[in-house]
């Protein structure tokens, strides 16, 4: 028997003890040994839960209690939650977490107390939700030189765009909705301004790369600006929206960035709606390969989870050593990185002369009064900023990944 113990009793948290409930006798087969929910760390009380007989309110008894071999750490947020994985480790519990924050920021050196203490540092949950991509960029695409890895990494923005592009309904009513459903974050400005998605960009790129990419570093733009005209330019452009991470390698160098962007319908990207997330990656000798399935949720999240808390049962003893070292990668900086860019513009096809003169050759697209788009051929972030900063009545842009 392996006692576990679960920090957290929030949404991924009941998630865990549900599906370790659901399936305990084929997940106790599959780790070789019986999995035995020891404690449930929570400030609050549960009266007639099935958890009320495990429920600790003090970190310390499970940090203490030897026969603990693994924590599962889903309260998210940086702190205290670093600090009780960081002690569990150097105690040679391994932990398995959901909390890509704490991944993020902490992930290389948690990983390297880890493993000088026989212990594994799990966080398949941290990215992309059920989808299995950890353990696959970690142990099956090693063969390879990751080029890209670009995806529709946070289910709260796939499911409001989804539902702006083909139901017409409005960015605040979806977002409730969402956040009913338990996809959304404790603070929904981490799904909608980019910053969920920018910290899971952040840890496959520093797994693609086997570097730190901190999450400060990439460029990152939410889709509170997007309206429902925006959407109407993509159909009639034959185009969908969607919130890309993505990283990609230029010669030895990363860029990466998070951006709402406009791709073909033909796209891979393109069909993937509503929570659902995936995961394109280029490896040089592979070519691509597509990862896809629920991105947020209670039990999809908790699924992976538990997949950690199998392995880490698993390797006991032993530590499954994962490539991300403490060094930082600096990457191409944003001004020098190229895209076609979609521009709205106040006024008619008159001012093409001046855009062209600004931008170079355009794409124009007219479908109401009063203003007009157009998409530019590829330039770099700051050529594009500063012909648009000399253009008078721009309305919004947004990039156009071909
Ligand atoms: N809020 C996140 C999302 C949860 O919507 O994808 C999963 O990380």
């Amino acid at each position: 028997m392996v006692n576990i113990a679960v920090l957290g009793y929030g949404t991924v948290g009941s998630g865990v003890v549900e599906v370790l409930r659901t399936n305990q006798e084929s997940i106790d087969n599959k780790a070789g040994e019986h999995i035995n929910l020891k404690y449930v760390l929570d400030l609050r009380e549960f009266p007639g839960d099935y958890i009320e007989n495990v429920l600790v309110h003090d970190y310390d008894v499970i940090l203490k209690d030897e026969d603990v071999k693994v924590v599962v750490e889903v309260m998210g947020g940086v702190n205290p939650a670093y600090s009780f994985v960081k002690s569990a480790l150097l105690a040679g519990k391994s932990v398995c977490t959901s909390n890509k924050e704490l991944v993020a920021k902490h992930g290389a050196e948690l990983l390297a107390i880890a493993a000088e203490h026989k212990a594994n540092f799990f966080f398949e949950a941290s990215v992309g939700g059920g989808i299995p991509i950890i353990r696959p960029l970690n142990q099956s695409l090693t063969a390879d030189e990751i080029l890209e890895i670009s995806g529709i990494l946070n289910g709260t923005t796939n499911f409001i765009l989804t539902k702006m592009d083909k139901e017409g309904v409005s960015y605040e009513e979806v977002l409730k909705e969402a956040q009913k459903l338990g996809y959304a974050e404790r603070n929904p400005e981490a799904d909608v301004e980019g910053y969920d998605a920018c910290r899971k960009i952040a840890i496959l790129s520093s797994l693609a790369c086997g570097k730190q990419v901190d999450y400060e570093d990439i460029y990152t733009e939410g889709i509170t600006k997007l309206t429902d005209l925006d959407f109407m330019y993509a159909k009639e452009m034959g185009l969908t929206i969607k919130l890309i991470g993505s990283a990609k390698k230029t010669g030895n160098r990363f860029s990466a960035m998070v951006s709402p962007k406009l791709i073909s319908n033909e796209h891979p990207l393109a069909g993937v709606n509503g929570v659902m997330n995936a995961i394109f990656v280029k490896g040089n000798v592979l070519g691509d390969v597509m990862f896809y399935g629920a991105g947020a949720g209670k039990l999809p999240t908790a699924s992976a989870v538990v997949s950690d808390v199998v392995d880490a049962v698993r390797h006991l003893g032993e530590n499954v050593e994962t490539k991300w070292s403490q060094e930082k990668l600096e990457l191409i900086p944003h001004d020098e990185v190229c895209s076609n860019f979609f521009v709205r513009i106040k006024g008619s096809l008159d001012r093409l002369p001046e855009i062209e003169e600004k931008f170079g050759t355009v794409d124009t697209i007219s479908i109401t009064e009063g203003e007009f788009g157009f998409i530019t051929g590829m330039m770099s972030e700051k050529a594009y900023a500063d012909a648009a900063a000399s253009t008078e009545g721009i309305i919004s842009m947004i990039r156009y990944e071909k």
